[in-house]
Formats: C-alpha cells, sequence, structure tokens
C-alpha cells in the first residue's frame, strides 16, 4: 500500500482540563486510547474567556514530551527548571518531561480567542528519564515551503528536502498545511510512521473520505498522502507523523512509563519532591 487512506474520522469528546479548562480530546479517549508514539491530542478553541481563563496551574509530568502549538491568542509558560516563556500566535512549545517537570501554563490574554493544539509524544524506555527542557520555535524557525498547488510550514521532520527546526527525541514529523483552491497536495512521507491530520479550516477528500473543519483523521501507513481541496477557498490543517515506539505504555495521568513499578516510582519520586530538582 503506497497511498496512505483516511481508516477513519474523529471529532473529538469535550473534556475539561487544568483549572476547568474547556478542551476537545482526540487521542486519549475511548475512540482512539493511543496512536504509537501518541498519547494525546486536545484542540483548545474558544473565544470565551470563562472556557479558558483558569489556565494549568503547577503540575507535574514524566516519561514524555508536550507539543503546544498556539494557532491563536498569548500563553504564559514557566516550571521548575526555572525556565520562562511567553508563546505567542504561531508558535510552538517543545518540551521534554522527561525525568519530570512541574509546570504551569497560563492564557496571558483577558479576551479573544484562544486556539491550539497540545500533543503528547512518548518517550522510549532508554530516554524517559533524560534531563528535562524545552525549547520554544516561532513561526518564522519553522521551514517554509510553496508549490503551484500548497504551502508546508514544517516544525518537525523532513518533507520535500525541507527540514524543520524541532529537536526530536522521538522521530515526528509536523507541519501545517495549507492547500490552495481546487489543488490537489501530494507529500512523501516516511512509510511506517503512525499518524493523524486536524483540520483547521475547510475541507479535504483522501479516498473518497472527506474532512471537515475540526475533523481529525488517523491514517493507515504507507508512502504518501494526496489531499483534493475541491473548495474555491484555502484548506487548512496539521499533520502529524511519528515513529512508533512499540513499548509497554502505563499511564497514571500525567506520569507515562513502561511497568506499573515505574509509575509507583514517579509518585513517590513526586511526592519527595525530587521533580523540583
Ligand atoms: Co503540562
Amino acid at each position: 500500500m503506497f497511498h496512505r487512506k483516511i481508516i477513519s474520522i474523529h471529532k473529538g469528546i469535550s473534556v475539561s482540563d487544568g483549572a476547568g479548562v474547556k478542551l476537545k480530546r482526540y487521542i486519549g479517549t475511548e475512540e482512539i486510547r493511543f496512536l504509537d508514539p501518541f498519547l494525546m491530542l486536545d484542540e483548545f478553541r474558544s473565544d470565551n474567556p470563562n472556557d479558558y481563563l483558569a489556565g494549568f496551574p503547577d503540575h507535574p509530568h514524566r516519561g514524555f514530551e508536550t507539543v503546544t502549538y498556539l494557532l491563536e491568542g498569548i500563553m504564559e509558560h514557566k516550571d521548575s527548571m526555572g525556565n520562562k516563556g511567553i508563546l505567542e500566535t504561531g508558535s510552538v512549545q517543545w518540551m521534554t518531561a522527561g525525568r519530570g517537570i512541574v509546570h504551569s501554563e497560563f492564557p496571558k490574554q483577558k479576551t479573544g480567542l484562544l486556539r491550539g493544539y497540545q500533543l503528547w509524544v512518548n518517550l522510549p524506555s532508554n530516554l524517559k528519564m533524560t534531563k528535562p527542557g524545552y525549547n520554544d520555535y516561532l513561526k518564522k524557525d519553522w521551514k517554509f515551503l510553496e508549490t503551484d498547488n500548497f504551502i508546508l510550514e514544517i516544525l518537525s521532520g523532513e518533507v520535500s528536502g525541507k527540514k524543520g527546526p524541532a529537536k526530536n527525541l522521538t522521530p515526528v514529523l509536523y507541519f501545517d498545511f495549507k492547500i490552495k483552491p481546487n489543488q490537489l497536495m501530494h507529500i512523501d512521507v516516511p512509510e511506517n510512521y503512525n499518524g493523524f491530520v486536524h483540520m483547521i479550516s475547510g475541507e479535504v477528500e483522501s479516498n473518497q473520505m472527506s474532512l471537515k473543519e475540526g475533523d481529525l483523521g488517523v491514517f493507515s501507513n504507507g508512502k504518501y498522502i494526496q489531499f483534493q481541496n475541491k473548495k474555491d477557498s484555502i484548506s487548512q490543517g496539521i499533520i502529524v507523523l511519528g515513529e512508533p515506539i512499540n513499548e509497554p505504555v502505563v499511564q497514571y495521568g500525567p506520569f507515562v512509563m513502561n511497568t506499573e513499578k515505574e509509575i509507583y516510582q514517579a509518585i513517590e519520586d513526586f511526592n519527595s519532591g525530587k521533580f523540583l530538582k
């Protein structure tokens, strides 16, 4: 099979997380428990401050990475390593929780639209206890590729010889695409990576499946992705693919390890303050 097909379409499930922030969860639900190496995908999108102002007060993570892509709005991040950063429209924070981090994420705006994604990328067993760290990537840091038919902004991985800026521990391809009106996008991708497309606006078709704004489509494996935009306006979305880790996953909230014993250790380390070093 060379052509990646859309094997299922998901509308997401409304959840509340942090101090009561309203989100749509697409991965990490009953429908898609896990899409190796992806543990969770949340979309936050609201112009009602009551949905987002409470933010995400101090909370821990261990054993994976979080990738936050802000489509619209301003967020502030602080963590136990002493890092602090402001995430603005079009920028991304790629945080490696590794052996443990405690951080907070708060909207810096009082009104207006807050929109974006948070993705959790699992780490292989030999990297779960790596040193925590993070990088912010502004939109101007992404690699830009434009053809007659489409525009790609590449955050991570390589497409058509263009390589995104993100440093990868688990190999991930992450890009934002815009297909021009009534055009076709065809791109070659690694055959065995698992992944998905999520539509930001407009509509695309692939193997008789139609994906609309807010839809998440899960890909079969294959060597290329082909989307048709039959609309008279631009269709936009994100495509994210990752190399499967193929290891056991034991998750307890924000701790994701390989065994139950490692989860008990994570809880003990967190309770004894080891995440704060
Ligand atoms: Co967090």
